[in-house]
């Protein structure tokens, strides 16, 4: 009797995960999704909430620069920059509260080369890519920018975003 249940047994469960397969179809992807951030949305890490990641925005380039908290954590000197694209702060090694923005407007050609050295060989260097700013990857009316080229994400297609 015992050697005829165990086949049977065997069959049932097989019967059983076949029949689950269809929710194994809506596993998470391997790889995390790159995230849209808005402004409010990237203004939640700003290093206020001790263990909450921190994030800060270069030229609507989302990093996660948790690992600097030394820099940007509450109280760090840095603390201004993050929760906001700050392009403009860091272009110009400026903290005044009117040049943390995404606008680049006026900049010269040696802030705007300043920044790029920042750009490449601090954040895209030291800290991991999390997303992009909305206003980097829409239109002023919300329509995709088709001109927008992510950094660093070779398998990032602008279709996963909408
Ligand atoms: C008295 C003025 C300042 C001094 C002495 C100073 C000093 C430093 C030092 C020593 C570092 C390198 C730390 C390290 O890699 O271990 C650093 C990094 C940095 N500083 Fe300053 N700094 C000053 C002002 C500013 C201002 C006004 C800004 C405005 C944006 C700024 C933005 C940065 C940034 C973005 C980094 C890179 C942080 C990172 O690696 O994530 N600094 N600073």
């Amino acid at each position: 009797m015992a050697g005829a249940a165990a086949p049977l047994l065997f069959l049932l469960l097989l019967l059983r995960a076949a029949s689950a397969e269809p929710q194994l179809r809506f596993r998470p992807p391997a790889e995390a999704p790159v995230r849209l951030f808005t402004e409010p949305e990237l203004a939640r890490y700003d290093g206020q909430q001790e263990g909450q990641p921190i994030y800060l925005a270069v030229k609507g380039v989302v990093f996660d620069v948790t690992s600097g908290k030394e820099f940007y954590g509450k109280g760090a000197p840095y603390n201004a920059l993050v929760g906001k694209d700050s392009t403009r702060g860091v272009a110009k090694m400026s903290l005044d509260p009117a040049d943390l923005t995404h606008d680049t407007t006026g900049l010269t050609e040696e802030e705007l080369k300043s920044l790029d050295d920042i750009f490449n060989n601090v954040y895209k260097a030291k800290y991991p890519i999390v997303g992009y700013t909305s206003r980097r990857i829409l239109n002023e009316d919300g329509s995709p920018n088709l001109d927008f080229k992510p950094e660093d994400q070779p398998h990032f297609s602008i279709k996963d975003e909408f």
